[in-house]
């Protein structure tokens, strides 16, 4: 199985949790642009879902399908989120943000009463932080918040495009991708990395995430919050 497959397995378990009229937060990155594909393919089959799009791509792709897309100010409460992520450690913390989406994904996901992670199980961590922590940070202040970023031992790079260009979010600030090493402790790195002003947020998502749809080629899992033995139990089975 390769990895596209596994993802499109998870994104298609998720639609189990879609019923007719929620109001849906809708991801960004290849595996959501999955779910996004399989949910239109149910609205065209009669499916009434509304959906906020954490990104202009997702957004897109949603409206060419059909999926009607709403803002916060036609409800403030969404009925569930469903999104990608970069790594998935215990707990359900979550490394997101590799698109540059973070900003938008966590407000969507903070609006949901359930947040589902899709996933295949090569985003399975025992500790986050392999994976460069994305940080947005308002453009005057760049030079400042990667000072500080340096100085918490983050080890801050800017983001370019392939093209060469400064890689500008959505809303219109520039990422830093910090190269920490393993997060021993993410919600002290996340107070740190929030301490700075100029900082606009940051893709570590702490409690926020419900259950995560991990896909491998032994089929779709639902990991839930588990914690130090009894995740690691949980996630070396599909390792195996
Ligand atoms: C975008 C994200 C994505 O969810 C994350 O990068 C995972 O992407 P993919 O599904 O392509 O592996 O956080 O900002």
């Amino acid at each position: 199985m390769t990895q596209d497959d596994a993802k499109r397995m998870a994104a298609r378990r998720a639609l189990e949790f879609v019923e007719d009229g929620m109001l849906l937060g809708l991801g960004s990155g290849s595996t959501s642009r999955m779910f996004i594909e399989e949910l239109g393919e149910r609205v065209k089959q009669g499916l009434r879902v509304r959906g906020i799009a954490t990104s202009t791509a997702s957004r897109q792709l949603a409206e060419s399908l059909s999926i009607p897309i709403i803002t916060f100010d036609d409800s403030p409460v969404l009925d569930l989120a469903v999104d990608g992520a970069d790594e998935v450690g215990p707990g359900l913390a979550l490394i997101k943000g590799g698109g540059g989406a973070l900003l938008r994904e966590k407000i969507v996901a903070s609006a949901a009463r359930k947040f589902i992670v899709i996933a295949d199980s090569s985003k399975l961590v025992n500790q986050l932080g392999r994976f460069p922590l994305p940080v947005e940070v308002i453009q005057m202040a760049l030079p400042v918040v990667t000072r500080k970023l340096d100085a918490f031992g983050l080890n801050p790079r800017l983001r370019y495009r392939p093209d060469g260009a400064r890689f500008i979010t959505d809303e219109g600030n520039f990422i830093v991708d910090c190269s920490c090493g393993e997060i021993t402790d993410p919600a002290k790195t996340a107070a740190d990395i929030r301490s700075i002003p100029g900082v606009v947020e940051h893709g570590l998502f702490l409690r926020m995430a419900s259950v995560a749809l991990i896909a491998s080629d032994q089929g779709v899992i639902e990991v839930s919050k588990l914690y130090g033995d009894r995740y690691k139990k949980a996630i070396s089975r599909l390792a195996s």
